[in-house]
Order: structure tokens, then sequence, then C-alpha cells
């Protein structure tokens, strides 16, 4: 298998906050403080920490060491280190997860677009039940949310377009800082709310009543899907590290900032949630019906913040979503750019007009299609199952399996300790065991778990 000529990240912070883009998203802002408002508050959190640790962590590790090793797009790094054996399909896998969720991704990621739009043009300002009527409205609109995926997609296509350095680093250089420094904002804003500490209370004080085998498994599942775990993006992205780059601080690092974001993400909602009496476990409505009511309730009252932080809160969630799914649409683009030999233009357009299609069917199917159900659900409904529940599972157990069991060890200990140099040998051998047996145990778990069938 030949190796390839490739672009490169420029720098060590291009590197963190690119992978750091990919891995904040609507799962930190979105999802995140919903399942923690679900799952029992600050255990949730603390069970989540050490799935990071134990879990997300090592395969993170293990998506770097395939990518930085092949050097290429994640199918040809997986058939690179497999000597192009049946593994090699792992790699496929993970390009078509990428590609399937690219496609509902960008329809949420557009709602958030709208969102921003809606609150600059003040619309997000009326009583609860208008803006719960207008999240039902618009997301079964046949063209307005398709129209939003379109501007997404259409912005996220310029991005991979310059390429890796012009593009997606200097996007996520601007952006990354520009999120957080809205995210410390509304934090502060939030907190100083009136009965703001019930909040804070709800996210840091663990009610141990609340245990139960389900908040482990959505806390793994959630720290997947937070990493950007098992899609083939830090695989690809990890293809563009240098031979220099420490795969393990970079991991660590990259979850920090992850596990930040979406406990800032957390600061700002409960606190908000609860100075105006809400309660925080609404599901994933929280964002679009619950918060928009919290936002104009908690601070409509002093001048015109309510309308500020909502419009800065869309903001930050549009700019949060725009660089996770750059880095979806990378995973297709340099799978079709190298297997197919063509240009990275032309690459991009394929695969940005193939997730407009996958978009447009999941939207439509939350609107005038949303009688038309497969296995019982609709079209919006099975790419989420099928992506999340059974190929991010597949993927990432294969994978762990993979490393662990069947590339030699010193092909893994040479990118682990960039060839020799980084002295961290002792950390090699916990890494091997976790990925040996610990995580692909726990995933296998989760898989079972959520048929019934464990
Ligand atoms: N990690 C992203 C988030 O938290 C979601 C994502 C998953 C992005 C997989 C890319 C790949 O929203």
């Amino acid at each position: 298998m030949t190796k390839l000529e490739r672009a490169s990240f420029g720098s060590k912070l291009g590197v963190i906050l690119a992978t750091a883009g990919s891995a904040v998203g609507l799962g930190n802002i979105w999802r995140f403080p919903y399942m923690t408002g679900q799952n029992g508050g600050a255990v949730f959190i603390i069970i989540y920490v050490f799935c990071i640790l134990l879990l997300g962590i090592p395969c993170m590790i293990s998506e770097f060491i395939i990518g930085r090793h092949g050097q290429a797009n994640t199918a040809r790094a997986f058939r690179i280190m497999s000597g192009d054996t049946i593994w090699s399909l792992i790699g496929y896998m993970g390009v078509l997860t990428g590609f399937l969720i690219s496609g509902y991704y960008a329809v949420v990621s557009g709602w958030c677009l709208e969102y921003v739009w809606a609150s600059l043009s003040g619309k997000l300002l009326g009583n609860p039940d208008y803006i719960q009527s207008y999240f039902v409205t618009f997301s079964q609109d046949p063209i307005k949310p398709v129209f939003w995926t379109f501007i997404i997609l259409l912005g996220t296509y310029i991005i991979i377009e310059n390429g890796v350095r012009n593009g997606i680093e200097k996007a996520s250089k601007l952006m990354m800082p520009i999120l957080f420094i809205l995210l410390l904002i509304i934090v502060v804003a939030s907190c100083m709310l009136p009965n703001a500490e019930k909040g804070i209370e709800f996210l840091f004080k663990p009610d141990i009543s609340k245990l139960n085998s389900d908040v482990f498994l959505a806390a793994l599942g959630q720290s997947f899907y937070s990493l950007s775990i098992a899609m083939g993006c830090i695989c690809t992205y990890a293809s563009y590290y240098s031979k220099q780059t420490n795969l393990t601080a970079s991991a660590v690092n990259i979850s920090i900032i992850d596990f930040l974001v979406a406990l800032l993400a957390g600061l700002i909602i409960f606190p908000a949630a609860f100075s105006v009496g809400v309660n925080p476990d609404s599901g994933p409505s929280l964002i679009f019906i619950t918060l928009p009511n919290v936002f104009h309730q908690a601070f409509g009252n002093i001048a015109s913040l309510g309308y500020i932080i909502s419009v800065l809160f869309y903001t930050l969630l549009s700019m949060a979503a725009l660089t996770s799914l750059m880095s979806l649409h990378e995973v297709s683009t340099a799978f079709l750019e190298e297997e197919l030999g063509t240009t990275r233009k032309r690459a991009a357009m394929f695969v940005t007009i193939g997730s407009i299609l996958v978009g447009t069917v999941c939207s439509l199917s939350l609107g005038p299609w949303q009688d038309f159900k497969l296995f019982d659900m609709t079209i919006f409904d099975l790419f989420d199952f099928v992506t999340g529940q059974l190929f991010l599972p597949i993927v990432g157990f294969l994978t762990c399996i993979f490393i662990g069991w069947y590339v030699p060890h010193k092909i893994v200990r040479d990118e682990f300790t960039n060839m020799g140099t980084l002295r961290n040998e002792h950390l090699f051998h916990s890494y091997i065991f976790l990925v040996k047996y610990v995580c692909p145990i726990c995933i296998l778990f989760i898989f079972l778990h959520q048929f019934g069938l464990l």
C-alpha cells in the first residue's frame, strides 16, 4: 500500500484546536446538559469523567495511532495498518458512519442557524406556548430547515475546500477562542441570576440514589459521542499530525477542553433554568423550546439582556456545530480525494451534495414524510439509531480489538512513544491494558444492554 504525499496541521495549537473543534459540538452544549438533567446531575458527571479517562482517551489514542501511522484517510489508514486484510473494513465503516452522521448533524446544525436568525429578529420573545409551537412548526416545515441545512453545509464546503491549514486549521483557530469567550460571558450572566445557586448545586452535588446501570451506559455513550470517536474524524485529523505530536498529551488536552465546554454549558443552562423554576430534564427539546423561554424570563426584564444572551448563545451553538461538521465532512472528502484520485475541490463538492441529499431526507422525515416509517422509526430516528447505536459501538469495539490484539505492539508502541523519544513506556502498558480488555468489554456491555440482551 503506497503512502500519500499530504497536507498537515501547521502548529501544535492548530492540532489541539482543530481536534477539540471536532469534539466540541452539539453533544456538549445540547446533549450533555439534558443527559445530566435526566441522569441525576453530579452523579452522572462523575461517572462521565471516569468513562473519559478509562475509555474515551484510550480509544482516541488508538485512532490517533492508526491515522498518524497511515498518513491517509480512515479507510486507507486501516488498510495500511492491517496489511490489506479484512480488518480494513472497519475503516470503511468509519467513513460511512461519518458520512451518514454528517447529513443529519447538518439538519440540527441548521436549526441552530435558524435560532440565531430568530433570536436576532426578536422572534423568540413570546410566551412559552408560542415558543413551543414555533419549534414544532419550524422543524416540520418542508422548506425552512432544508434551507438552513443547505446554508451550513455551504459554509462547511467553503472551509473544507480551502484545505487543512488554510481551511480547517484557520477556521478552528478563529472559532474556538470566540466560542470560549461567548461561553464565559453567558456563564457569568447565568450564574448571577437569583436562585442560580440551586442550579450550580444540582450540577455539583452528587445524588447517589440516582445511580443505576442506565446512568453508566448513558455516560459511556455520551463520552464516545462527545469525543467524536468511531466515526473516522479523529483518525482523519490525526493523519495530518506531525511525527512529533505527543498523542497522549493531545488526547488529554482535547478531552479536558471538551469536558470544560460541556460543564460550562451546564453552568449556563441549570442556573438559568432553576432561577425561573423550570425543570431541566426535559430531553432534547431543552435547547430549542425550554431555553428560549428561560432566557426570556430570566434576563428579559433586565433591559434587552434576554435578547443579547439568546443571540450569543445560538451563535455559540452554531459555531460549535460547524467545527464538528467540518470534521465529519473531512472524513469523506479525504476518502474521495485519495481513493478516487480526484481534486480536493471536487471531492468536497461531492460530499456536500451527498450530505445535502441525506440532510434533506432527514429533515423532511420530521415534517411532510413523518408518516413514512422503516422499522417503526422515521428516517431521522433511523439514522440516529443506525449510526449512534449500531455503527458507533461496532466500529469502536473493533478498533480496540484491532489495536489491542491484532496490530503488532511494536508498531503501536513506536507511534505511542514517537519512536521511543517520549519515554512514556509505563503509560504505554496501562494504555494497552485498557484497549485490550477494559474498552472492548465495556463497549460490548453497552451494545448488548441497549438491545435488552444483558
Ligand atoms: N463530538 C461532536 C459533538 O459533541 C459530535 C460528533 C460526533 C462530531 C462524531 C463529529 C463526529 O457534538
